[in-house]
């Protein structure tokens, strides 16, 4: 019997092209697991009216990890007009897979390194005053609340009777007490203090194990001052257990700006949901874009591991496809390193790191040229090319 179960959900578009060739580079690092074949996404929805079937949640039930690819998402009039005919107008709501996952499961911490790899073009350079340029070696991983805050789903257009009762008692919402319901829309942001205290626990050990000087918690408790106050007071407390190690704090615009000037020196930063899809995706963008930027969804029982990116389906049909696969295979090493294999997991980054410091094999996001079926007559390698390329590094 192998010693790992993991459930391979390649999901939609390039998803289905880059899961594969992770599987090949946890093959050569000898990882010791069975794969078993999980459906997700657009067609279960198309098919079923769940994107997210049964089958999948009992099989990530029992064996407990997950490496997923990308879905395809659409609004909800899309998504009805998609459905098969006979399933259309019986009530069936289309809910994105990938969050109902974490909310399913509870995947509460999500783990999203940006880290720069000497080589890459992509990387950002900034300009000195003196004159010339350098480039900053970019280490930060956001650690992003996965479950709660503004995507907790908790959300009306023309909130109900009582909704809209409740809302009258505060003071603040006087001046929408006139708004008709049907142009009034309200988002919930959720904060509760056990899943606040668990994102910055997780942040603090990741910054120890590290031995990182501090933590930055990214918040706007100036504004928001109960949702990202708790997130604040909840980060002081438990920085108190991780001494010497600072607590930094920075708003979340603030902090935006301030990419482009210190980035180096966020080596961890804490952030409720939202603010850290936003900032994680910022991050990346100074380490290659969506092509490097690989996440982890930890929860305490289950866990799944996947690039940030999305199906990009207008590359999905391409044969060859073009799509980098690094992100996948980074996917792929945290899970290793989850599960106690970490010394895999770092061949593999070190294969990465060898292959982007070469120069000689990229995918067409790495040469900054229009992705597309003529990509690799400009010189671009193939998905699978790229994965080859790895690969060696680790013979
Ligand atoms: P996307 O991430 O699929 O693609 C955006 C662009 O980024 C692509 O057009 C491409 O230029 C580039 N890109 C993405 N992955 C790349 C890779 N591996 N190598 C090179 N370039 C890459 O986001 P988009 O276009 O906004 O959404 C497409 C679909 O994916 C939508 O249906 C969306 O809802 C869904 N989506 C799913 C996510 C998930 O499964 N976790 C996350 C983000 C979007
Ligand atoms: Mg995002």
């Amino acid at each position: 019997m192998a010693k790992h179960t993991v459930i391979t959900m390649p999901g939609d578009g390039i998803g289905n092209q880059v899961l594969p060739e992770s599987l090949r580079v946890l093959k050569a690092v000898g990882f010791d697991a069975e794969y078993i074949h999980a459906d997700i996404g657009w067609e279960c929805w198309r098919n079923t009216g769940n994107a997210l079937p049964e089958r999948t949640i009992e099989l990530l039930t029992r064996h407990k990890l997950g490496l997923f690819g990308a879905i395809t998402s659409k609004p909800n009039k899309a998504a009805q007009a998609e459905l098969r005919p006979e399933l259309q107008g019986k009530g069936y709501v289309y809910y994105s897979p990938i969050v109902t996952m974490r909310q399913k499961f509870n995947l509460d911490i999500c783990m999203r390194p940006c880290i720069g790899f000497t080589g890459n073009p992509l990387n950002y350079i900034r300009k000195k005053a003196g004159g010339g340029y350098d480039e900053p070696q970019i280490d930060t991983t956001v650690f992003r609340q996965g479950t709660e805050g503004m995507y907790s789903g908790v959300e009306w257009t023309n909130p109900p009777e009582n909704i809209r009762g409740a809302l009258n008692t505060h003071a603040k919402f006087k001046g929408f007490a006139g708004v008709p319901g049907p142009d009034l829309a309200v988002s919930c942001r959720v904060i509760t203090r056990n899943a606040a205290k668990r994102i910055c626990t997780a942040a603090f050990e990741y910054a120890k194990k590290r031995g990182f000087k501090g933590v930055t918690i990214c918040e706007k408790p100036n504004v928001l001052r109960e949702t990202s106050g708790m997130m604040e007071e909840v980060a002081k407390e438990v920085s108190k257990n991780y001494s010497p190690i600072a607590l930094w704090s920075t708003n979340i615009d603030a902090q935006l700006m301030w990419l482009n000037k210190n980035p180096e020196d966020y080596k961890v930063i804490i952030a409720s949901n939202l603010f850290g899809d936003i900032l994680s995706d910022a991050f990346a963008g100074l380490v290659g874009g969506l092509g490097f930027a690989a996440s982890g969804n930890i929860g305490d029982d289950v866990s799944v591991f996947e690039p940030t990116h999305g199906s990009a389906p207008k590359y999905a049909e391409l044969d060859p496809p073009i799509v980098n696969p690094i992100a996948m295979i980074f996917s792929a090493a945290m899970m290793l390193d989850h599960v106690n294999e970490g010394q895999k997991a770092d061949r593999i980054r070190k294969a990465i790191a060898d292959v982007v410091r070469e120069g000689k094999v990229r995918t067409y996001d790495m040469m900054r040229i229009p992705g597309g079926a003529k990509s690799i007559s400009q010189g671009a390698v193939s998905t699978v090319q790229m994965t080859d390329a790895i690969l060696e590094k680790l013979k």
